[in-house]
């Protein structure tokens, strides 16, 4: 089975808990692009009727938008029932990195404000420690960009500026920077992310802590199962 059979998996999987007259988050990157062309299917199909769709990023918007999907604002819904996003790893604790894709500012401004967070991922996102597998994307003003990246490097980080498919510094959809930061094996990641909150130049970061309400893998062994934090 290819990875991208097991992201469709898990993404239809979480979309079934969507209901009628939902206020719904879509994520990012190519696993949640399976639950948003499933969302569109239902939708179109009458099966999904009076939803309004909060998208994580421009590119969501986009992908929405060409699929007819309604959209809302947080000034017209400030509360989102269910978001359905990917990650980029996840560990014992359902705590997440994300923003492998860029988007992870909205990713977290979206997560922040929804009632039931939903995360769907292949099985090779799972790992003990969040920094295993996946460094940390820490979104910065351009201004704070030396700054933020010495005060990264005291930390321990091995820092890279994300460049994009030319070369060029990737830009945010807010117009940011990115630094990709290989802490290694992260034991702590609620002192790191406490850390990371306290910059006046760090605008985001990919750590996502105690914001999953579930996770949704999809296993070639195992099948389809779910790490619910009891
Ligand atoms: C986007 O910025 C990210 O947070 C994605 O949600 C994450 O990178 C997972 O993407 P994939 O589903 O493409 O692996």
């Amino acid at each position: 089975m290819n990875k991208d059979t097991l992201k469709k998996a898990a993404a239809e999987k979480a979309v079934e808990e969507i209901e009628s007259g939902m206020t719904i988050g879509l994520g990012t990157g190519s696993t949640a692009y399976f639950a948003i062309i499933k969302i569109a299917e239902l939708i179109k199909e009458g099966r999904l009727k009076n939803i309004k769709a909060i998208p994580t990023s421009k590119q969501t918007e986009e992908l929405a938008r060409e699929n007819n999907i309604p959209l809302t604002t947080f000034a017209e819904s400030s509360c989102i029932d269910i978001t359905i996003d990917g990650a980029d790893e996840v560990d014992r604790k359902l705590n997440l990195i994300k923003g492998g894709g860029g988007a992870l500012l909205r990713e977290k401004v979206v997560a922040q404000s929804t009632k039931k967070n939903i995360i769907v991922v292949d099985e090779s996102k799972l790992s003990e420690n969040l920094g295993d597998n996946f460094f940390v994307p820490v979104e910065v003003l351009e201004y704070a960009l030396e700054p933020e990246k010495k005060f990264l490097q005291e930390l321990g980080a091995l820092v890279k500026i994300r460049r994009d498919i030319e070369n060029k510094i990737f830009k945010t959809d807010e117009n940011n920077i990115i630094l990709d930061c290989t802490f290694g094996s992260i034991n702590e990641p609620a002192d790191l992310n406490k850390q990371l909150n306290e910059r006046a130049g760090i605008v985001g970061h990919g750590l996502f802590i105690e914001l999953a309400s579930k996770v949704i893998v999809a296993s070639e062994e195992k099948g389809i199962f779910t790490l619910e934090n009891k």
